[in-house]
């Protein structure tokens, strides 16, 4: 089995933008729009998330491969992962943690549940502002197979029609 796709967290903890690679997500909820993503302690956004309770989260497509296994496997408490990688940091608008103008999406997140942070390390964020780039309209996400080999999307189908039961969705 493979979680959601690998998004990109960043977070803000004490003026200092930090981003941290993201494989264990999920979608939980329509309404209100809330996200799973489980953050170990021993990241050091997981001390940011914590203590801010907001984030965002940035969804590379596929070009941004080699930078997103490279975020995962270094620290914003030793490297300025922004510079590091040449990120864009944009203003969001409903949090602090920095949008990044390379991702496709970005999604301005609060924590809306912490019960199994302590068992799981399992945040419950609320989507509170969705942001999309026009210039990037058919982006291929990444999927993490788990040990460092990743799946990219491929193609769409359309099975609207057959929606009967979930009309609202479409
Ligand atoms: C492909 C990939 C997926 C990852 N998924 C997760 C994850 O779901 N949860 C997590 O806590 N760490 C995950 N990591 C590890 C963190 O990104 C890594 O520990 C990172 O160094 C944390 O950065 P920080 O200390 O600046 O927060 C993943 C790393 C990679 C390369």
């Amino acid at each position: 089995m493979e979680p959601g796709p690998v998004i990109l967290v960043t977070t803000q903890h004490r003026g200092i933008p930090n981003v941290m690679t993201n494989g264990f997500n999920m979608m939980v909820r329509h309404a209100p729009p809330l996200i799973g993503c489980t953050i170990g302690p021993w990241d050091h956004s997981y001390t940011a998330l914590r203590e801010t309770g907001e984030c965002v989260i940035s969804i590379p497509g596929s070009e941004l491969a080699g930078a997103v296994v490279d975020i995962g496997n270094c620290s914003g408490q030793d490297v300025d992962k922004f510079h590091e990688f040449g990120l864009t940091p944009l203003a969001a608008q409903e949090v602090q943690a920095p949008l990044i103008a390379e991702c496709f999406a970005n999604i301005e997140c609060r924590v809306a549940d912490t019960a199994l942070v302590g068992r799981y390390d399992l945040f419950i964020l609320e989507a509170v502002r969705a942001w999309t780039d026009p210039s990037q309209p058919h982006p291929r996400m990444l999927h993490h197979r788990g040990d460092g080999t990743f799946t990219l999307d491929g193609e769409t189908i359309d099975l609207k029609d057959r929606m009967t039961k979930w009309q609202y969705l479409l």
